[in-house]
């Protein structure tokens, strides 16, 4: 069996969403400021329950209270279960993406509905286990879909290699949708992101980064809440990938 051809996407519409799971959390509105500044284009923001995932993380509440500080999209991922309940408080915090994973909502379709009926775009996340097919009857309800390439839960694990090939396979389903549709829908990987694989996991199709640890793990020299430097070398390696 062959595989699908490496299709690139344009470099200009790479977009690296740093994960605030692993920014300092006592300076957390700083810190999405600082990143954003320093280049990034998305905020990703992680939440557990302890329940759907083994960690405790950050809700509505904290989304509400970093709104004023960016006008950058506040992508979050729900790691959460059950789903629906949380979804319009998000939506009144100023989250503009919500994801959530197919084994966490009964009604999958209603979930996708119910997140872009408050405003927002919806996507599906899928753990490294997840099989795609769960993309098979609601292509028209996604904006983006989000491969995991880490089993979810903590921030500062390796990359799954696997991912790479999940990866080619999804890229071959959104480009053929969107090639009878006309609509675009993202393709974003999370999990083990940093300079030394992004360029690979681009050139498998992934066109959104969400790197945490690789980001607000080196901060500039000169100050600890910077990080132009390690965006700028992720930008590089993806400047390397042929359109
Ligand atoms: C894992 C989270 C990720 C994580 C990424 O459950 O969804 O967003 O924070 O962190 P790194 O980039 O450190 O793997
Ligand atoms: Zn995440």
């Amino acid at each position: 069996m062959s595989t699908p051809p490496e299709k690139a996407v344009p470099a200009a519409d790479y977009l690296i969403a740093p994960s605030i799971l692993s920014a300092d959390f006592a300076c957390l509105g700083e810190e999405v400021r600082n990143v954003i500044a320093s280049g990034a284009d998305w905020i990703h923001f992680d939440v557990m329950d302890n329940h759907y995932v083994p960690n405790l993380t950050i809700g509505p509440l904290v989304c509400e209270a970093l709104r004023p500080h960016t006008e950058a999209v506040i992508d979050v991922h729900l790691m959460v279960k059950p789903v629906d309940r949380i979804i319009p408080d998000f939506a009144k915090a100023g989250a503009n993406v919500i994801t959530f994973h197919p084994e966490a909502s009964e009604h999958i379709d209603r979930t996708l509905s119910l997140i872009r009926d408050n405003g927002c775009q919806a996507g599906l996340v899928f753990n490294p286990a997840t099989p795609l097919d769960y993309l098979d009857h609601v292509m028209e309800r996604l904006d983006i879909v989000l491969l995991m390439s880490v089993n979810p839960g903590f921030g500062g694990q390796s990359f799954i290699a696997e991912a790479l090939n999940k990866l080619r396979a999804a890229r071959a389903r959104i480009d053929a949708y969107a090639e009878r549709t006309g609509r675009r829908i993202r393709l974003e990987i999370d999990g083990g992101v940093k300079g030394a694989n992004i360029a690979e996991i681009a050139r498998a199709g992934a066109d959104t980064f969400v790197a945490g640890s690789a980001v607000f793990g080196a901060a500039s020299d000169s100050d600890p809440h910077r990080y132009d430097s390690v965006i700028a070398s992720l930008r590089t390696q993806l400047a390397t990938v042929k359109a």
